[in-house]
């Protein structure tokens, strides 16, 4: 008999079968003889409160399948033969968790998942997209709108989500850097504690110790890791280092006589770009950990360490002596334009974050990497989350979206094109096979190395500082007054510490 079957067939047959198993995860059920949900809840789950998911996951399949019943109340009787969608037990206990009896909305599918990021260049896009694209094989019903306000780390876009959290007019969920930026936000007041959701999800079990400890804030969780980023990475033009017999520099000296070297072949030694305002304070930032080590930075955003310290002023130092070999026209390019330079062979080495690699990826650029010089051993870390604002418009689709960030196959879709690593610490050989070696080497350096928080993305202190420390550095791109700039970071600490008591 299968000789008979045509291959179109059991093409459409693979595809019928996918198409379920990628659907909202659950299973059919057939209503042997008239009933009500609550008699459903307790034959399926065992439990009589979980009558709602199982009205707002069948609600949502029916407007993509319409054989699946309608359900316009908890309490319309279930007639025989009545085809519904029992949830996932980790996804109904979400929703029991998080639906609002008030907002009768919950119980039906459809409508938006307006998602706000500053995920706009090469490489984020593609991360972004592949996180869409997992969203909407499980929540055909939901309208994905990609509500970016573009500006790498995220400047632009605080400045514009958080008057609109304020006005009672936020997305449905938004990325928020792990740390200190949340303090930003006043998430006791505007967001969701996501506790709740961590528990029934089990995230405290396969995230990373560390990274736990920085996404509490007073007391709760409020966003949801997708990954883990690496900041002090030197990125060097294998082609330029191999024609001028270079090896990465591993300490400052080293790096500027590579510097002296590539300047006399005219070639830009070291390339950065400035437009965010944010991107020459990252370059300090990790100039400060090879000056200071892992614990003497560290101590800098807790008061341990004074920033009238020698290591900072040697910091300033070493970022005065940089720009005499950058491109001058550092103030005309971002952090993704810059790297064309890289792309061209026009420009050897750069230092950012390990979003770069998605940039390289996406242009098919194969470049080398390295600690920045003198922080081998150490990582400096951030990681993106999203969160739950308590006005959001579309709570349960963005509950959803959560739950995709946070979940194996969102985490492996999207980091293996953003050039970052999952948080999730519980990927089986197979699955870190599908990432390049520099995400692999990546994944073992942060199992081993020192971890340290980023400043400039959120991790390490309170926005203010933030703000503080990068217009100090910019200032000093201008006058290069050591002094006068380690005065400026000085205070900018003062003031900062005081505020955090
Ligand atoms: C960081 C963010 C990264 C990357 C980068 C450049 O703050 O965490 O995911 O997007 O900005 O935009």
């Amino acid at each position: 008999m299968w000789r008979k079957v045509s291959w179109p067939i059991v093409g459409l047959i693979v595809f019928l079968l996918a198409s379920i198993a990628w659907a909202q995860a659950g299973h059919v059920y057939v209503v042997p003889s008239q009933t009500s949900l609550e008699a459903i809840a307790q034959e399926t789950f065992g439990d009589a409160k979980y009558a709602p998911a199982i009205m707002r996951a069948t609600n949502s399949k029916h407007l993509v399948d319409p054989s699946f019943l309608s359900i316009n109340s908890l309490t319309m009787g279930i007639p025989a033969g009545a085809k519904l969608l029992i949830p996932d037990r980790t996804w109904a206990e979400a929703f029991i968790a998080f639906w609002d009896p008030n907002r009768p909305e919950d119980l039906f599918g459809g409508g938006k998942l307006v998602v706000g990021s500053w995920w706009t260049a090469g490489g984020e896009a593609e991360g972004l997209n592949a996180l869409f694209e997992i969203y909407d094989e499980h929540y055909p019903d939901v309208q994905i709108v990609n509500a970016t306000i573009a500006g790498g780390a995220g400047f632009a876009f605080r400045a514009v989500i958080k008057p609109r959290l304020i006005a009672g007019n936020p997305p449905d969920t938004f990325q928020l850097h792990a740390g200190l930026e949340v303090e930003g936000y006043s998430p006791e007041t505007y967001l969701m504690p996501l506790d709740k959701l961590y528990e029934i999800e089990g995230w405290d079990k396969v995230l990373p110790k560390d990274l736990l400890d920085l996404l509490v804030y007073k007391g709760h969780y409020w966003g949801v890791p997708v990954n883990i980023h690496r900041a002090n990475v030197l990125w060097y033009d294998k082609a330029v280092f191999e024609k001028y017999s270079l090896t990465p520099p591993k300490n400052w000296d080293e790096f500027f006589t590579i510097c002296e070297k590539l300047k006399a072949e005219g070639i830009v030694p070291f390339v950065m770009g400035n437009t965010g305002g944010w991107e020459a304070a990252h370059l300090f930032e990790t100039i400060l950990i090879s000056t200071l080590g892992a614990e003497g930075y560290k101590g800098l955003w807790t008061g341990d360490t004074p920033w009238t310290s020698e290591g900072v002023t040697k910091a300033l130092e070493i970022l005065k002596k940089i720009l005499g070999y950058v491109n001058s026209d550092y103030s005309a390019h971002s952090w993704d334009t810059v790297l064309e330079y890289i792309a061209a062979g026009k420009g050897a080495m750069n230092v950012m974050g390990d979003w770069a690699m998605g940039w390289f990826l996406g242009k098919g650029v194969d470049v080398g990497w390295a600690p920045v010089p003198g922080t081998q051993g150490i990582f400096d870390a951030l990681s993106d989350t999203f969160c739950l604002p308590k006005l959001a418009p579309h709570p349960i689709n963005a509950l959803g979206w959560l739950e995709v960030c946070g979940s194996k196959e969102g985490q492996i879709a999207f980091n293996t094109r953003k050039g970052s690593i999952p948080a999730r610490t519980d990927l089986t050989a197979e699955e870190k096979a599908q990432f390049n070696p520099y995400l692999r080497s990546c994944m073992e350096d942060f199992a081993r190395d020192a971890i340290v928080p980023s400043v400039i993305h959120g991790a390490a202190a309170i926005e203010s500082w933030v703000t503080d420390f990068k217009d100090a550095i910019n200032l000093f791109l201008v006058t290069k007054d050591v002094a006068g700039t380690q005065k400026a970071l000085v205070e900018a600490a003062e003031t900062a510490l005081a505020a955090m008591k």
